[in-house]
């Protein structure tokens, strides 16, 4: 079937860019030097199956050529471009590779990163959607992950490839990430699976929280608890634990952690101000937001938020589950 021979072609792809990433002069000079300064070590870098796609124009291509993978498969694989009709050429040209893993420890597709500065070519190029990458169900590192989120009950979800293998590497291993966009059902359901806790870990800007918040329903409804860590000063979790070291980075985590709903009450009541009309608007938002957590079990969860943001905005905490069982309806 097509996906078996995709496995296959990542697979060999995989280590021939482990190949030219440990073992030429251009991959130890110009990639893992890279790496290295980024403070990646070997160790963590094995692991991760990081690799390396050399500059020049159809290395790889030529490779899968020769090793007589089929032509019209290949660029399924996202690796390779047929150019001028039948001339094939590598897509990741120059970049640091990083596998994806699906549950069962295949490889699935790649996300590729330019070496240093973005900056005229995007700073990631990731596999298309194919028999076997389907965007909306991967969570990058789950597969490296699972373990250590059972054994924690808690799963940290963070933006990007980097910041799993950083936090990895720092002894943090319940960590998966979403790469930056907003949280699909089928993601939050492979959460599911493992444990009930998830604490979303992005950094503060505007573009991070947004995309968490907008994960924040379906989670409540798929029973999560869902905490929230904005990591401050254009940091990333990343370049935070870099800088502040794993123990540092394991302070912050623990004395900086969130629920999410209330939080996200927070900001919203800082935007009301005194203005009567978006203050209702906010009461009924809050009061939908509460009756997701519609899980039977979630009873006393459901009246201690209603208690919280009663409080918090001020209001009847009568009139506040009167209208919370509204929105369950
Ligand atoms: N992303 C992507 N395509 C881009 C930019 C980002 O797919 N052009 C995804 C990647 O999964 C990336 C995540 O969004 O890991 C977060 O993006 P960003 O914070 O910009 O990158 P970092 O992960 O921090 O990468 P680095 O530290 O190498 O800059
Ligand atoms: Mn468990
Ligand atoms: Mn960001
Ligand atoms: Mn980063
Ligand atoms: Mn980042």
């Amino acid at each position: 079937a097509v996906a078996d021979s995709l496995y296959v072609i990542n697979s060999f792809a995989s280590k021939f860019f482990d190949e030219q990433l440990f073992n030429t002069e251009d991959g130890q000079a110009i990639a893992m030097s890279y790496l290295k300064e980024r403070g990646f070590r070997e160790e963590i870098i094995k692991k991760f199956q990081i690799g390396y796609n050399p500059q020049s124009r159809d290395t790889l291509a030529k490779a899968l050529i020769a090793n007589q993978f089929n032509k019209e498969l290949l660029p399924k694989t996202g690796l390779v471009t047929v150019r001028n009709e039948t001339e094939l050429v590598d897509n990741y040209r120059g970049r640091i590779i990083f596998p994806i893993h699906g549950n069962t420890g295949k490889i699935i597709g790649f996300g590729a990163r330019v070496i240093g500065k973005a900056e005229k070519a995007p700073k990631y190029i990731n596999t298309p959607e194919n028999d076997i990458y389907v965007k909306s169900k991967i969570l990058y590192g789950s597969y490296f992950a699972r373990v250590a989120i059972d054994k924690a009950d808690e799963c940290l979800l963070v933006e990007g490839y980097t910041d799993v293998v950083s936090l990895h590497q720092a002894g943090i291993e319940n960590v998966v990430a979403s790469g930056g966009t907003s949280l699909t059902i089928d993601q939050l359901r492979l959460v599911k699976k493992y444990t009930n806790n998830l604490t979303i870990i992005y950094d503060g800007d505007s573009a991070g929280v947004k995309a968490a918040l907008r994960g924040l329903d379906m989670a409540l409804e798929e029973g999560l608890n869902v905490k929230l860590v904005l990591i401050p000063d254009n940091e990333d979790p990343d370049s935070y634990v870099n800088k502040v070291g794993a123990s540092g980075f394991k302070d912050f985590i623990a004395t900086n952690k969130k629920d999410f709903i209330l939080f996200q009450l927070e900001v919203m009541l800082k935007e009301v101000g005194t203005d009567v009309n978006k203050k209702s608007d906010l009461v009924n938002q809050i009061a939908d937001t509460i009756s997701k957590i519609n899980k039977v079990e979630d009873f006393t969860k459901q009246q201690d938020y209603i208690k919280q943001c009663s409080a918090i905005l001020k209001i009847d905490e009568g009139g506040l589950t009167t209208l919370v069982n509204k929105y369950k309806r």
